[in-house]
């Protein structure tokens, strides 16, 4: 039965993963995949969720299923941190939330109900996206196209470009965008460029999907919900996938959630019912422990404060790396302006390096970066960044 099975191409982002941990020189370094790391390499283990995780082991908690859409304390959590606690939105019971396995997780149980409600309809991406959300989508069944969104003339969004074809699109037409921070390649839109895409979203009858997989990572947990707030102003309806794999630093444990934001109260209990049989035949219900944890610290005033404060602190770092590669290059002698570093947000930094340079990159330094030029700058350390900086100078 597998005699014609073909050898798939290694993912483009975790594929990159497993060559550099085959990788034996000792100084590689992975600015592939978007992780954070502290100034000693290593992936932290937030205090406030250790707090958090030694209380919950110290109870001895049962390990029971949950209930299909998760944990409930979780939910509620998610959709303060979207929205703020006590917004209309919430308390009017136009929100349902269910507990998803990481970020993709909540865009695949996405996928697959906007998939029983419109089969026919076109998904667009921006160009450039996350590697996965074409894949994702139309592995769901999906057409996948994209829309204009970056200029690499001006490392900026092409925003006039992107308008000009959202007002193109024929009703029903998901459109997913990436709420901050936005993956590859770090530019995001104005809040009044938010503005105009609910407007046109509005106007042409599109379904948002918002993509929030870096909340906090620009300029804090509320600043970064510009976009979600403005979509829930304006009374549309709209799905949001959230990952705390980052902001929690929780990878491994796949915490995410899946909002779907509704009409009416009445409507959310329909959409909710949807949602749990998408969920019950893809995993039946979600593991316990991620999700308990980040409830428990949303759910506590001190360790909600005390995770802020380390979210912060991750913040901070990457811009300090930001930088200090900009500052690096251009002590190297290093021709091309790379100031635009500066202002990219999030954890990625979109440099504008080729494929070519990116293959150099791994085989002569083993510096590993996905082959769209996209590099982690939250993967950069006070010990490895001269050696990435004259490595990048070398293939300049
Ligand atoms: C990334 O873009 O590197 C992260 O979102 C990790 C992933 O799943 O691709």
């Amino acid at each position: 039965i597998f005699a014609a099975v073909e050898m798939a191409p290694r993912d483009p982002i975790l594929g990159l993963n497993e060559a550099y941990n085959a990788d034996t020189r000792t100084t590689k370094v992975n600015l592939g995949v978007g992780v954070y790391y502290n100034d000693e390499g290593k992936i932290p283990l937030l205090a406030a969720v250790k707090a958090a995780e030694q209380a919950r082991l110290a109870a001895q908690p049962p390990r029971g299923y949950q209930a299909i859409e998760g944990n409930p304390a979780y939910n509620s959590g998610v959709q303060n941190l979207l929205f703020g606690a006590g917004s209309d939105i919430i308390a009017e019971g136009r929100v349902i939330t269910a507990q998803a396995l990481g970020g993709t997780g909540a865009l695949k149980i996405g996928a697959d109900f906007l998939q029983r409600l419109n089969p026919n309809a076109t998904v667009y991406i921006s160009n450039p996206s996350w590697e996965n959300h074409r894949a994702l989508f139309e592995a769901a069944g999906f057409k996948v196209e994209d829309y204009p969104y970056y200029d690499a003339s001006t490392r900026g969004v092409d925003f006039a470009s992107m308008r000009a074809k959202l007002l193109s699109l024929q009703p029903g037409s998901v459109i997913v965008l990436h709420a901050c921070c936005h993956n590859p390649t770090g530019a995001d839109m104005t809040d009044a460029q938010w503005g105009e895409v609910v407007e046109a979203c509005r106007e042409r009858g599109l379904v948002p999907f918002l993509d929030m997989a870096y909340q906090g990572f620009a300029d804090g947990i509320a600043e970064d919900s510009v976009a979600v707030n403005a979509f829930a102003a304006s009374g549309l309806q709209f799905f949001i996938s959230s990952s705390f794999s980052k902001s929690f630093s929780l990878y491994g444990e796949r915490v995410g959630a899946l909002s779907i934001i509704t009409a009416s109260k009445e409507e959310s209990g329909r959409v909710l019912s949807q949602l749990k049989r998408v969920i019950r035949t893809n995993y039946s219900n979600p593991p316990i422990h991620g999700g308990a944890v980040v409830a428990a610290v949303l759910g506590s005033a001190e360790l909600r404060a005390q995770w802020e404060d380390e979210l912060a602190g991750m913040r901070v770092r990457i811009r300090e790396m930001r930088s200090g590669l900009v500052a690096k290059l251009q002590e190297r002698g290093v021709a091309q302006d790379f100031s635009f570093v500066i202002q990219q947000r999030g954890m990625f930094s979109y440099t504008g390096l080729t494929a070519e340079q990116v293959e150099k990159l791994r085989a002569e330094y083993g510096i590993y970066a996905v082959s769209t030029g996209r590099i982690c700058l939250a993967a950069l350390n006070s010990k490895n960044i001269d050696y990435v900086a004259d490595s990048i100078a070398k293939v300049l």
